[in-house]
């Protein structure tokens, strides 16, 4: 690999934010499981863009340590006519784009799911989540530089999917690198914003997020934003790796690990409507008086958020929670003054003068609903939890 290796073990991991609840086994000195962690859930609603030491991480296994940032080069092969090395030098040659987008990890808010019946997968909160500006090449642009146009679902060789391959190697793919594919009509769509980014958030991307070079597909769950980008293959069907073929499909509560069929079902891409309560734990004590909830809605797809409601009596009445992207400005859904593929900050102010349980539900600009209940989205692999987020607020009068 030009520039770039995986290693097998643990021992050059970057510094991470003490601040990170960890979602593996620490054992000192070094992690011997993939380093997983997400921040407290109040950080992630003091800022419209996540700063880059709060962002959540997932890896499948130990990060990458690129050597020589000069011979490092992504190989773009298979179904094209002219396959070709591209150096990062080329990459910052084609126009740079800034696209503010949500990343969200497939199973975020995974405990609550886990609570109903037992699952497979990092313990997450609801902070497997965050909001960057997101800096690079169009994929789009890339692929037309290499001859292919714009607006194009299948090259002349018969290539339909575009597929990503890291060089971290994970013990899911017996070792493999970690790949996924998205539809070469996404990647060749330059309103999809698909991006080869080597910034996040104005600064040099750094090595938990995928240094030198990492895809960022927009409105998509995290797992098809491939990090540590080594090459970009044309394939006629999609990829066979194992995060695409055998993780992150949601199947029915009746599947379990005894009848699953995973060809049964497609890769999971776009992620449906999701909101979460930040400012409040699951369990929050408060004081009689004023209380204000705050949190993020999501919608993947480039939809909007068209609504986020709060309920103080458990769903009997609903309010309408304010929404904002940037500070001071409404959010107004679809819009071309919105980020569409970025979440929207929530808030709403109620008196509280009993314990009771707090309801937060958002509604996309194609109407979809966050379920009711987490039973009824119920999975094996604990994937899109997106029900209704509740917490409990406790009254309490005296030393809170
Ligand atoms: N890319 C590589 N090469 N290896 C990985 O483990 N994890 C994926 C995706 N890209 C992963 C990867 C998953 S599951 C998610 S949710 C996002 O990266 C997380 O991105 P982040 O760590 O920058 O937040």
């Amino acid at each position: 690999m030009p520039g770039i290796r995986g290693p097998s073990e643990y021992s050059q991991e970057p510094p991470r934010d003490p601040c990170f609840k960890v979602n593996a086994k620490a054992s000192s000195p070094f992690f011997f499981e993939p380093f997983n962690a997400e921040p407290p859930r109040s950080a992630l609603v003091s800022s419209y863009v996540t700063p880059v030491h709060l962002f959540y991480k997932r890896n499948h296994g130990p990060i990458p340590i690129v050597d020589h940032i000069e011979n490092y080069s992504v190989a773009v092969t298979g179904l094209i006519d002219n396959p070709k090395m591209l150096f990062i030098k080329d990459i910052r040659s084609l126009p740079k784009y800034n696209v503010t987008a949500t990343l969200q990890c497939a199973g975020n808010r995974r405990t609550a799911m886990s609570k109903v019946r037992n699952v497979r997968g990092v313990g997450w909160d609801v902070s497997a989540i965050g909001n960057a500006v997101w800096g690079g090449a169009k994929l789009a642009d890339v692929l037309e530089l290499l001859g292919i146009p714009k607006l194009t679902g299948f090259t002349t060789l018969g290539g339909r999917h575009v597929e990503f391959v890291s060089v971290d190697r994970c013990k899911e793919e017996n070792g493999g690198p970690y790949k996924a594919s998205i539809p070469l009509s996404q990647a060749t769509n330059p309103d999809a914003d698909v991006l080869l980014a080597y910034e996040m958030n104005g600064e040099i991307l750094n090595r938990d997020h995928g240094f030198p070079l990492r895809v960022v597909v927009p409105g998509v769950i995290g797992a098809r934003s491939v990090k540590w980008l080594d090459s970009i293959n044309l394939l006629a069907e999609e990829c066979q790796g194992f995060f695409m073929q055998k993780d992150y499909k949601m199947f029915p509560p009746s599947v379990n690990w005894d009848n699953i069929n995973w060809s049964s079902r497609r890769p999971q891409m776009d992620f449906p409507v999701q909101s979460a309560i930040c400012s409040l734990e699951d369990v929050q004590m408060v004081r009689p008086g004023k209380v204000s909830i705050k949190g993020y809605a999501v919608s993947g797809g480039g939809r909007g958020i068209e609504r986020v409601d709060i309920s103080m009596d458990g769903g009997k009445s609903w309010v309408e929670a304010s929404r904002t992207q940037k500070p001071g400005r409404d959010y107004i859904s679809e819009h071309n003054s919105s980020d569409k593929w970025a979440w929207v900050l929530f808030e709403a102010t109620f008196d509280v003068s009993q314990s009771t349980e707090v309801i937060a539900k958002a509604v996309d600009s194609a109407a979809n609903v966050q379920p009711e209940n987490v039973e009824s989205v119920w999975n094996l692999r604990g994937v899109l939890n997106t029900s209704w987020h509740r917490v409990l607020l406790r009254l309490g009068h005296s030393n809170l």
